[in-house]
């Protein structure tokens, strides 16, 4: 028998599929439910990213057009692929910034699991990117189940014309996730593929008591961690977060804070000091820690500086409130020393802060996230705690 080009491009598909799965597989460390590898095999992921994608930590720009194999090599990858950059806007090389991404395939199905949906639940999904997300749930669910939100407009129609091409029946909104979509709730289910710092009340008072919100953490310290919500049916919910993840934030929690257009002046005087406490062990490869302050200091910024050009100094890590008033400097001289020159500029004292967190999360036994939760209470506090609810994690600024 011999194979025309659409049999041959559904035996490709169907193989890459069959790859896809077998990563997400590994990575998650057991086979995926029936129902989701139903799924990814019936919501082939390339029909749902658009001709050009970009990929890598340097945003390059791969297109179907001038060079398919490869599209199709990321297409199948159990990797991230952006979808879109700055907004839609036109920009220079150098100033490249994700704006959408194809999460990768293994954090999605993680969320799925997470999510623990049910025959007959409604859930609504707020980013939804390019729908690959939504198709695979309304592909378990069945047509009518789904609705998602999407802020921007040009990723709407994209999203919309690719659900509609596979079928399913989910339903695109266009507009602002924030406010959620009460006329097709409530929700057995609600979930969030782009971060958050606080949780919008709105996903909340539209889940049935009992209902989960599943929301991606940011703060502006780190992005890190899942939170999984269990709705309380009296304005509050409350549950644990689990590791992995870095989401994009939920456009109007977004904060464009520069260090030296909105927060350094040339006439600040800071006060000079010596910390035996190094700036990498809060801010570098120790993601518990870098979590931990996030959820104590949830107002205070910050950004490494690499070679600052100042004589015997590496690295510098700004710290800045995110009121801009108050700002610190710590700085690594590339050595291995126990002594680190601080500066500090305002009303508070941020390092002094960081150092209060730090010593906080090394005295609890340095906690990874699986142990931290948050409850969200009817009036919208956010109060984190350690183990238990009755555990509160001191917030410090
Ligand atoms: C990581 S992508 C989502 C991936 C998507 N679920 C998929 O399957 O491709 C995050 C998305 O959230 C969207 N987003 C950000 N803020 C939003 C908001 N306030 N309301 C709705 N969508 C939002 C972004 O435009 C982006 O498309």
């Amino acid at each position: 028998m011999e194979l025309n080009a659409a049999d041959e491009q559904t035996a490709v598909v169907s193989a890459l599929c069959a790859g896809l799965l077998g990563s997400v597989n590994e990575s998650l460390g057991a086979p995926m439910a029936p129902a989701w590898e139903a799924a990814i095999r019936g919501v082939p992921r390339h029909v749902f990213l658009p001709g050009t994608v970009w990929t890598g930590d340097d945003l390059v720009e791969c297109s179907r057009e001038t060079d398919p194999e490869d599209w199709l090599r990321h297409a199948y990858a159990d990797t991230a692929v952006v979808t879109q950059i700055n907004d839609g806007r036109a920009v220079e090389e150098d100033g490249r910034w994700a704006s959408c991404s194809a999460s990768a395939p293994s954090i999605v199905f993680r969320m799925l699991d997470l999510l623990d949906v049910r025959a007959g639940h409604r859930v609504l999904e707020i980013g939804t990117g390019t729908g690959w997300n939504a198709a695979l749930l309304a592909h378990r669910l069945g047509p009518g189940r789904v609705t998602t939100i999407e802020v921007d407009p040009a990723l709407a129609a994209r999203a919309t014309a690719s659900l509609e091409g596979a079928g399913l029946g989910a339903r695109v909104i266009q507009g602002d996730g924030a406010r959620g979509h009460a006329a097709d709730g409530p929700y057995d289910r609600v979930i969030a593929t782009c971060s958050v710092r606080t949780v919008p009340p709105a996903w909340i008072a539209q889940t049935r008591p009992g209902g989960v919100v599943l929301v991606p953490w940011d703060s502006p310290w780190f992005c890190y961690g899942l939170l999984r919500l269990t709705v309380d049916g009296y304005g509050g919910a409350s549950g644990f977060f689990s590791p992995h993840s870095a989401f994009m934030l939920l456009r109007g929690q977004r904060t464009d804070l520069r260090i030296y257009r909105d927060v350094v002046d040339d006439d600040h005087v800071p006060v000079e000091s010596t910390t035996r406490l190094s700036p990498g062990a809060v801010a570098g490869e120790d993601w518990s820690a870098q979590f931990a302050i996030g959820l104590q200091l949830p107002h205070v910024w910050r950004t490494w500086h690499d070679d600052p050009d100042v004589e015997g100094v590496a690295s510098r890590l700004w710290l800045a409130g995110t009121d801009a008033t108050s700002w610190a400097a710590v700085d690594l001289d590339g050595r291995t020393g126990d002594h680190f020159t601080v500066w500090e500029h305002g009303p508070r004292r941020l390092w002094e802060a960081v150092e209060a967190a730090y010593g906080w999360w090394r005295e609890a036994g340095r906690p990874g996230p699986e142990r931290f939760g948050m409850t969200v209470t009817p009036d919208g506090a956010h109060v984190p705690w350690l183990d238990t609810p009755d555990s509160p994690v001191p917030v410090l600024l």
